[in-house]
């Protein structure tokens, strides 16, 4: 397994270039299913997960080209294999992703259930009853879940118990070709729902309300091809944003979507960073003088639980108390043990993490247990004295396209170590 050497510390400065959204990116491919024509797809980013995807529709019987100018051309024509094998889903939990449009498309599917995993339980209920409500017959079995309908899904009103962002972006995928009209209530209003709405509706889909918690749809008989542009990855962006605070740095984070970081950007200029957007370019300067804020993780507007552990990195090195309250996730605190190695002081007592600065950091052997954990590890590495060495990057290389690439781009001295 790969590992990383990091040697910190290191000021940031200069221009990152971000990627497009990974979690924009899956919905958007697995919608490609909906359709016999050819969908072209813009700035899909380059990583694992994506990767694994591809691979699942191919599984499925669509074909997978990619143009010289890096757009993926994704032809369905048919869908010979409505199913989703326990081999891929057990890589990527957001497998269950096709579940709706392999249902809608070819009246069939099965879909291996995802298991655990190293932030919380991660179960796919809501997918299931909201298809149950728009007409399909829902079976588990052998660790499957099978859904079947006799003709054609009819429209329903569902209301989600809680906020799913796959489980919203899989029922308006099932919608968009059922009978009549479908009411999603308490929908996610992540912008990677909106993403994929739009690209519905450049197939011919007819959706109101995408990107508020009422998603209306009024289902066609078919769709057609169409293209696309990925949005960019807000996650990805907000990483560079903390590395670059943590370091005391200067970076210009370029291509994204500052509308889309609004939570993160306030708690940000809270902390005494200088954040300034410039249309869709963000400067981000700190002088390494950082103030502690508390920070509670919520459905999009609110502060993403894919950011808590990047922010709970910057907040090592911040003056006085942090209280990080994670709602999203049950067990998303992995990073802190490990961000303890490095010299962190953290106390998880629930679902809140209370993290004492600043504290200097060092290097050590640390694991990346998830996607953002890693992420974590690799912005704390910065501000650290000496080599860390992270273990699993495999886990950062799911989500991050050239992460030390670009990293290395803004200064930092870090090295990939192949496995032998
Ligand atoms: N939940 C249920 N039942 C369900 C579905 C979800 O109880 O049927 C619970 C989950 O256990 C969790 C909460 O609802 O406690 C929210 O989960 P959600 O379904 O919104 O998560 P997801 O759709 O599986 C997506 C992202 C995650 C991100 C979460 C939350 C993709 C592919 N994944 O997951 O991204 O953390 O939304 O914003 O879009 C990552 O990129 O590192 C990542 C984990």
């Amino acid at each position: 397994m790969d590992k990383f050497r990091i040697t910190g510390p290191t000021r940031l400065s200069g221009e990152v270039a971000i990627s497009g959204a990974k979690n924009s990116a899956l919905p958007v491919l697995a919608a490609c299913l909906l359709t016999p024509e050819p969908v072209v797809l813009h700035r899909i980013p380059r990583v694992r997960d994506i990767g694994t995807m591809r691979r699942l529709l191919q599984h499925n019987g669509a074909t997978i080209t990619e143009r010289e100018d890096g757009a993926l051309v994704v032809h369905a024509a048919e869908v010979t294999q409505p199913e989703a094998p326990y081999d891929l889903v057990k890589t990527m939990r957001a497998s269950s992703l096709v579940l709706g449009p392999l249902v809608a498309r070819t009246g069939r599917a099965r879909v291996s259930l995802p298991g655990g995993c190293a932030i919380g339980a991660r179960p796919i209920g809501m997918h299931v009853t909201g298809l149950e409500q728009l007409g399909a017959r829902m079976e588990q079995s052998h660790g499957y879940i099978e859904a079947t309908v006799p003709d054609r899904l009819r429209g329903c009103v569902y209301t989600f118990d809680r906020i799913t962002v796959t489980g919203t972006e899989d029922l308006l995928m099932a919608a968009v070709l059922a009978d009549g009209e479908t009411v999603l209530e308490n929908a996610a209003r992540e912008p990677e729902v909106v993403d994929v709405a739009e690209l519905l509706i450049r197939m011919g889909a007819r959706i109101e309300g995408a990107g508020s918690s009422t998603i209306r749809v009024r289902g066609v008989g078919r769709l057609h091809g169409a293209e696309h542009t990925i949005i960019p990855d807000r996650i990805e962006a907000g990483t560079f944003a903390a590395a670059a605070a943590i370091t005391g740095g200067e970076v210009r984070v370029n291509g994204c979507e500052p509308e889309h970081l609004t939570a993160l950007l306030s708690k940000l200029r809270h902390a005494g960073v200088t954040v300034i957007e410039e249309g869709k370019s963000l400067l981000v300067k700190s002088s390494g003088k950082l103030a502690s804020v508390d920070m509670e993780t919520q459905e999009h507007p609110g502060f993403a639980t894919d950011l808590q552990a990047q922010f709970m990195a910057l907040m090592t090195q911040a003056e006085g108390i942090s209280i990080i309250t994670e709602r999203i996730f049950e067990n998303r605190f992995m990073h802190v043990l490990e961000l303890a190695r490095m010299g962190a002081n953290i106390r998880v007592e629930g679902q809140r993490a209370i993290v004492a600065g600043p504290r200097r950091l060092t290097g050590a052997e640390v694991i990346a247990s998830d996607l953002r954990a890693s992420a974590s590890l690799v912005i704390a590495a910065q501000a650290a004295d000496g080599d860390t060495i992270i273990d699993r990057v495999y886990h950062i290389d799911r989500g991050y396209e050239k992460i030390e690439e670009k990293l290395r781009g803004l200064g930092a001295r870090m090295e990939r170590i192949e496995a032998k």
